[in-house]
């Protein structure tokens, strides 16, 4: 799909269908609407008198063939309030008419902005909404409905000092839609086809792609490094474990003493929880626990295009979690990278285990700011459904600050938990340093966080338990059923900030 900036005159353009959206309130037959109006010869005033145009949120107008547009159909989508109008809805509003005409056969269309829209973060909010609908998680399907797609896309609407600006938001939403579909394709893999090595060598092949420096560690340096933790759980595999490393480097030489932002993804390509193993029901789903990682290869992809004035260290422990006969067994005891001694109670627990070496190395590598992303805990579901990202910070409030400040820039809904020293003496391990679940008394995210915790150390970090929003369990008119790519938007706008 190629998204534009159109040259012509909204209403005066020649297309398959010509898109804008409406307002809550009272009359929604305003401004632009109010144009396009009079070019129909009061059809909308009409057609909102009748009530099948109120600006609800998400409802569809569609006019086939209007008078006085040249356009084949107009369609109006509901934008609700206009006070509670932002770019997060504008992404749903550009997502759903995307999918809505596409359905419909629709092979382009144009998209006016309304007036008065800040052109730059309004053309990146409209490409960022209409590339993450068109995803469809139909690759290993032989029938495809391949008529049924969208070529092109025109944005219009925009004045003509306001060009330039739309051109520049337009490009920064394509690079991050683009980005986020590339980590769903990730996500959306079965396991029989993503094993750790194959995403290693799509990790490669990215970075290389995108300029990035990159560096695989296979089974026999991570054994040499003494990653103990993640090679616990690869031990009940087959498959051999991979610690993928990332670097991005602004071109100017940074400052002694810049900060270096390092992010690290959980990349359990698949989790059947081990010899403490899944119930049978639903654990197909345990594919997308590779979520964490998948999404930051695709934050680097991005980086890489972006061009942010930090240097980013990205490592992601990929690696599956089986109980094949040299699996790991609850009781046995590990040595991390870092030296610390972890009791395994819970062989299920491995997220945490193959994070403590990651966040560990990261360190090493010299990240001195760290962000994780995992999906981490069925606990996060309970506590936050698939509604927030469970947000987990260190010491340093202010890093996590910055991070739900990004959240919210990007429109990711994210919200923090409570990290009090007491969740910490739930996991005191009896015979080792630390064990790799709570004792029973409840808090089970937060015991998790906790665990990562202990290897950040003092290095300002948070945690992201991304188990609840990963994946998209129902359809919704402005994304496709599957993986989400959440997070990724969030950790972008956190570099560009620097
Ligand atoms: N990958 C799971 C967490 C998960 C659950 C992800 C649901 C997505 C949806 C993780 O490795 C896990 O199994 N966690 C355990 C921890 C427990 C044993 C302390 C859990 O949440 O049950
Ligand atoms: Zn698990
Ligand atoms: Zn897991």
């Amino acid at each position: 799909m190629q998204i534009t900036l159109g040259t012509q005159p909204f209403a005066s353009a020649e297309t398959e269908a010509l898109v804008t959206y409406v307002f809550e309130n009272g009359d929604p037959v305003q401004g632009r609407v109010a144009e396009l109006d009079q070019f129909t010869n009061g059809l909308l005033k009409k057609i909102a008198k009748g009530g099948e145009l109120t600006g609800k949120t998400l409802e569809m107008t569609l006019v086939h063939a209007p008078a006085g547009l040249k356009a084949a159909r107009l369609l109006l989508v509901g934008a609700g309030k206009r006070d509670k109008f932002d770019s997060s809805v504008l992404r749903r509003v550009a997502g759903a008419a995307l999918r809505y005409l596409k359905t419909r056969g629709v092979h382009n269309f144009v998209f006016a902005a309304r007036e008065d829209s800040a052109a730059n973060e309004t053309a990146q909010a409209i490409a960022e909404g209409m590339l993450a609908a068109d995803f469809e998680s139909d690759k290993y399907k032989t029938d495809k409905k391949n008529d049924k797609s969208i070529d092109s896309v025109q944005l219009a609407g925009f004045a003509d000092g306001d060009r330039s600006a739309a051109e520049k938001g337009l490009a920064r939403g394509v690079v991050i839609g683009e980005s986020q579909n590339f980590a769903r394709d990730l996500i959306n893999e079965p396991s029989n086809k993503l094993t750790p090595r194959v995403l290693a060598e799509k990790a490669e092949a990215m970075a290389k792609q995108a300029g990035l420096a990159v560096d695989v560690l296979d089974e026999k340096r991570i054994a040499d490094m003494k990653m103990g933790a993640l090679l616990s759980v690869a031990q009940g595999s087959v498959e051999p474990p991979r610690m993928i490393v990332i670097t991005y480097t602004p071109s100017a030489a940074p400052k002694s003493g810049a900060p270096v932002l390092g992010i690290v993804g959980k990349a359990v390509t698949f989790d059947t929880g081990g010899i403490s193993i899944k119930p049978s029901d639903g654990m197909e789903k345990m594919k997308y626990d590779m979520a964490g990682g998948a999404t930051m290869l695709g934050v680097m992809r991005a980086l890489a295009a972006l061009k942010p004035n930090v240097k980013v260290i990205c490592v992601v422990p990929a690696t599956e979690n089986m109980p094949g006969g040299k699996a790991q067994k609850p009781g046995d005891v590990q040595t991390a990278m870092s030296g610390k001694t972890i009791e395994v109670l819970n062989t299920d627990a491995e997220g945490r285990l193959i994070l403590a070496d990651a966040v560990h190395y990261a360190k090493q590598l010299g990240a001195t700011h760290l962000v994780d992303a995992a999906t981490l805990t069925g606990a996060i579901v309970v506590a936050l459904a698939s509604i927030n990202v469970g947000v987990f910070g260190g010491a340093d409030q202010a890093w996590t600050d910055k991070v739900l400040a990004s959240a919210k820039a990007a429109g990711e809904k994210m919200w923090p938990m409570p990290m009090d020293d007491e969740y910490r003496e739930f996991i005191k391990g009896t015979v080792a340093d630390i064990q790799n679940i709570g004792s029973g008394k409840g808090g089970g995210s937060i015991t998790g966080a906790w665990f990562i915790r202990e290897f950040a150390g003092d290095t300002p970090w948070v945690h992201l338990d991304i188990a609840g929003t990963a994946w998209n369990d129902d359809a919704k008119a402005w994304l496709a059923k599957g993986p989400t790519g959440v997070a990724l938007r969030t950790l972008v706008h956190l570099a560009m900030s620097y």
